[in-house]
């Protein structure tokens, strides 16, 4: 069977494409029907973005998702954060010129104009008095009434979130998303990002404004039991059969379970006629190596010689304590540069400490540093 559809995307896994995680969807569901903030924390690529657009499809709920990728200033937060706010409106409200009147006493503050397809908001802004923290504070405040008055409830999702810190105004504009979250309990704030260390800041630092507002989620891998699940109902889709378990096992060794290359990986797999055996799984995970291979190097060469010695030992022997005398005598280094080492490996997403085993990855214990990414892995250990 020809299949057209993108079943295992690089970029979004939504509907069909979406695998599992039941416990965190309902946990957002519950937060949500609770108007608990949240913030979602994994490293890169995990599926945090994927997890909430899942989410807001599912809730049927007025919602806006604002991804800050690139807003560097004041004025892009704040031309951002409107289209958001006028993405739920035009969910609410049926669009009429009638309701843009309505809408426009509302938002008086803003230019309020009608397309085709939605309400659009935009700042009135005249160069140097523009205000981007009243801008933004007004136009969430008077988003919550006009839900107050709809009685309905809304998700804010704002993905890419650490990239506010570089704005003129980063500081007071976060000052301003908190007060409207603590006054309403009509917009729930889902925050995410890609750079875990950089978005940790902004809600880990006492200094910072929206310290202690959220709860926190924290997203691992999925289960190899959850991606069988997946894969074999991908599989009967297209070769009307499940998947040799030889196949299935060979796919979680090389993926370690990390959601991209499981995409990457199978989206490989899924273009052959026949059903792949473990041997055409290598294939295809070669393949992937040369696809990446120019960036992966790329990201190597980023790092320092310390870092990317450690780097290649752990690629070799993912290890328990870094600092134990076997693990020095084999990287050949003093105790204290492997910590430091090991400290900007972990603040860069480059290693991880294993907090859940998975039966399908005997090999991958509790507590271990391992390699992130397993393809950089196989890179690493290719080459040693
Ligand atoms: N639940 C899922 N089921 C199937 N595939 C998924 C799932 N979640 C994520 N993916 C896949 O994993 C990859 C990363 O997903 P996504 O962009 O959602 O992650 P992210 O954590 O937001 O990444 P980044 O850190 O770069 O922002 C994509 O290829 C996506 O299709
Ligand atoms: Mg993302």
């Amino acid at each position: 069977m020809q299949l057209t559809e993108d079943i295992f995307p690089s970029k979004l896994a939504i509907g069909e494409q979406f695998c599992n995680r039941t416990k965190e969807r309902s946990l957002f569901k519950t937060n949500f029907s609770k108007s608990r903030h949240m913030v979602l924390i994994s490293p890169r690529r995990y599926g945090k973005s994927s997890l909430v657009h899942q989410v807001i499809l599912e809730l049927h709920l007025p919602s806006a998702s604002v991804d800050l990728f690139l807003a560097h200033d004041d004025l892009t937060v704040t031309k951002r954060i409107l289209q958001g706010i006028s993405e739920v409106v035009s969910t609410i409200l049926p669009l009429s010129e009638k309701l843009l009147t309505k809408l426009q006493a509302i938002f008086s503050a803003f230019k309020v104009s009608l397309t085709a397809k939605y309400f659009n908001i935009e700042a009135t802004y005249t160069g140097a008095t523009f205000d981007a923290v009243d801008q933004i504070y007004t136009a969430l405040n008077a988003l919550a009434n006009l839900l107050k008055e709809h009685k309905k409830k809304a998700i804010f999702f704002i993905d890419e979130f650490q990239d506010i810190a570089n704005s003129q105004s980063a500081k007071s504009i976060q000052g301003a998303i908190r007060n409207v979250a603590q006054q309403t309990s009509d917009i729930v704030f889902i925050f995410s990002g890609s750079n875990r260390h950089l978005l940790l800041e902004l809600f880990d630092d006492k200094s910072m404004p929206l310290y202690m507002l959220c709860d926190k989620i924290y997203l691992e891998r999925i289960s190899s039991i959850d991606y069988c699940h997946h894969l074999n109902a991908m599989a009967l889709k297209k070769w009307v059969a499940k998947l040799p378990d030889q196949t299935f096992n060979q796919i979680v060794k090389y993926t370690e379970l990390h959601a991209f290359y499981m995409n990457m990986l199978c989206n490989q797999l899924w273009l052959l006629d026949k059903l792949p055996n473990a041997h055409d799984v290598d294939l295809a995970w070669e393949c992937c190596f040369d696809l990446e291979q120019r960036r992966m190097v790329a990201e190597l060469e980023k790092l320092t010689k310390n870092q990317q010695d450690l780097l290649k030992a752990l690629a070799l022997n993912p290890t328990m304590e870094s600092n134990n005398q076997q693990f020095l005598t084999t990287v050949g280094k003093a105790a204290s540069s492997v910590r430091l080492g090991i400290k900007a490996l972990l603040e860069k997403d480059m290693i991880y400490i294993v907090n859940q085993e998975d039966s399908g990855l005997p090999m991958v214990k509790l507590k271990q540093i391992r390699v992130l990414d397993p393809l950089l892995a196989y890179l690493l250990r290719k080459y040693s």
